[in-house]
């Protein structure tokens, strides 16, 4: 007979080795790295602290209920630790039991360590890599999965929640990552799908790979379900230790101030012959951004989805900000469906925790045409002016070309409560360009070329938007950083409600 403790220390070592050593190495083969080890990278050294390793599954059918088919701690690994000292909740599934699949057992952990996130005010960070419900427990497992589900939308602008796909994530399960505020991927050994290729063959008879139906590349760049692809296990989880630190513990935490080194008022003198002087002409508007910020570190959500929009987090004197920026680059920084939607869920994010917005704006509308009209760009457009309005967290803005149109409405204009909005010199604010609109005004008359000139003299400059007040200022550019700096510091005092009501209902 064994006493107690044998019991618990044996107990406790079953579960340090999950599905055994055998699928431990075939983790490893296929360049996986196993749920413990994962959880051992991403957390400070040592400040894990485990929950429910005694937890086994329940199920009595298919024999399951023998000793063999058991795991202490079933196929998921819980507990909270902390990440450069803040707390963080985390799970992590271990595909070497049963492949990682849900059982009631498995949920209740996750839901567990959930519960006490939003009690407490902390992050939760999920680490997928699993084979989806277990399929011997059927509907308790499903139970389950809608259990999380619920979770993940109350936990929804309570405190941010990170999913990190790192093997298989399939049918149900994608509905948590769904849901949570980011998705990030492990590029060749994840993907998410709602059925398999085998289903998808039957189904609509499309010949189709894992990888090119979910993999990362899918979802980063064409589906924008995923918002950053990592080379590997190791590269992902110390990306995401870095992007933890730009997020606040819950919603009723200030954004994180860090140590800045980056002088507050560095003068960025390329910034003043960065926009050429021909108004059609292409500039990165990334350069701007990391120029701006602190120490040039931008890190970027979504940088392959919907490229003519720019969006990630950076520090402006050691304060997290949000940063939204039109990308002149690609498409002329035109607005379009996906843009406009990877444009607000970003700034519902920072609204929701209390992260200020920068906005740069050079952008010449909304993109034309028939497969934007009939995509709905007038409801997806919608959402990012919505989001804008709505939100009460300080919102600077820099025009650096071209506001024109509806557009220049919708990108934090002065009219949806920004807070400081400034121009640069070389700011155009106008319904279009010179040449449509002289075209319109002036159709089928002469001189459109001297028309064009007038135009240009009267409307493409940012006098018109200065002296109603529109903008605040038109700053000299290689002061910018110093100017969003010091109105920061103004801005963190910022109280600012909308009316009461239940929820907004914003154009979906
Ligand atoms: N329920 C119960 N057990 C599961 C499971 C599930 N959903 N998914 C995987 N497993 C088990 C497998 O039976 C296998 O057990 P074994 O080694 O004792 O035979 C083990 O986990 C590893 O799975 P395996 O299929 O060998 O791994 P793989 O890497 O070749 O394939 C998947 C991984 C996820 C593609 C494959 O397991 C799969 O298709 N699973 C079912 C997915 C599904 O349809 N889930 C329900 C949708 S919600």
């Amino acid at each position: 007979h064994l006493s107690v403790q044998e019991r618990i220390d044996r107990k406790r070592n079953a579960a340090l080795i999950g599905g055994g050593q055998k699928r431990i190495d075939a983790q490893h083969k296929r360049g996986k790295l196993t749920a413990r080890e994962r959880v051992a990278l991403l957390l400070d050294k040592d400040s894990f602290v485990e929950y429910d390793m005694f937890v086994e599954h329940r199920c009595s059918d298919f024999g399951m209920e023998e000793d063999h088919n058991k795991f202490a701690g079933d196929s998921v690994v819980t507990g909270q630790g902390r990440i450069n000292g803040r707390l963080v909740y985390v799970f992590s599934q271990d595909f070497t039991v049963f492949g990682g699949s849900l059982s009631g057992a498995h949920a209740q952990k996750i839901c567990k360590i959930m519960d006490q996130a939003m009690m407490v005010g902390a992050p939760v960070i999920g680490l997928n890599d699993s084979g989806g419900a277990r399929i011997q427990e059927g509907v308790e497992s499903l139970a389950g999965y809608a259990d999380i589900f619920l979770r993940n939308v109350m936990a929804s602008g309570v405190v941010p929640q990170i999913s990190l796909i790192m093997g298989p994530c399939a049918g149900g399960a994608v509905y948590s990552p769904a849901l949570t505020d980011f998705t990030f991927m492990v590029k060749d050994t994840s993907y998410l799908f709602i059925t398999g290729p085998d289903v998808v063959k039957s189904v609509t008879n499309e010949d189709v790979t894992q990888e090119e139906l979910g993999g990362a590349k899918t979802h980063t760049a064409v589906s924008g379900v995923a918002h950053r692809a990592f080379e590997n296990d190791i590269d992902a989880l110390l990306n995401l230790r870095n992007f933890f630190n730009f997020l606040p513990l819950s919603n009723q935490d200030p954004a994180p101030v860090t140590e800045c080194h980056d002088p507050s008022d560095r003068l960025v003198p390329g910034l003043d012959t960065i926009v050429p002087f021909e108004t059609t002409k292409a500039y990165d508007m990334l350069d701007i951004i990391q120029g701006i910020v602190d120490e040039r570190e931008f890190f970027e959500i979504m940088p392959n989805y919907a490229k003519n929009i720019v969006v990630g987090f950076a520090r402006m004197n050691g304060q997290t900000v949000g940063i939204v920026g039109n990308q002149p680059k690609v498409a002329s920084g035109c607005l379009d469906i996906n843009s406009s939607v990877k444009g607000a869920r970003f700034v519902r994010f920072c609204d929701a925790f209390n992260i200020p917005i920068l906005t740069f704006v050079d952008v010449p509308g909304f993109l034309p045409g028939t497969s934007q009209e009939y995509g709905g760009i007038i409801r997806h457009g919608a959402k990012l002016l919505f989001a804008f309005a709505e939100a009460t967290v300080p919102k600077i803005t820099i025009i650096t070309r071209k506001a024109y149109g509806g557009a220049y409405d919708v990108m934090s204009s002065k009219h949806l409560r920004g807070d400081v909005n400034y121009a640069w010199p070389s700011a155009e604010v106008a319904v279009m360009g010179a040449k449509g609109a002289v075209q319109i005004i002036f159709r089928g008359k002469s001189n459109q070329a001297e028309q064009e000139a007038e135009y240009v003299e009267k409307f493409a400059n940012p006098f018109p938007a200065a002296v109603r007040g529109f903008v605040d200022d038109i700053i000299v550019p290689s002061t910018t950083r110093k100017r969003i700096c010091r109105d920061l510091e103004v801005l963190a005092s910022k109280k600012q409600t909308n009316p009461w009501k239940k929820h907004a209902n914003i154009p979906l």
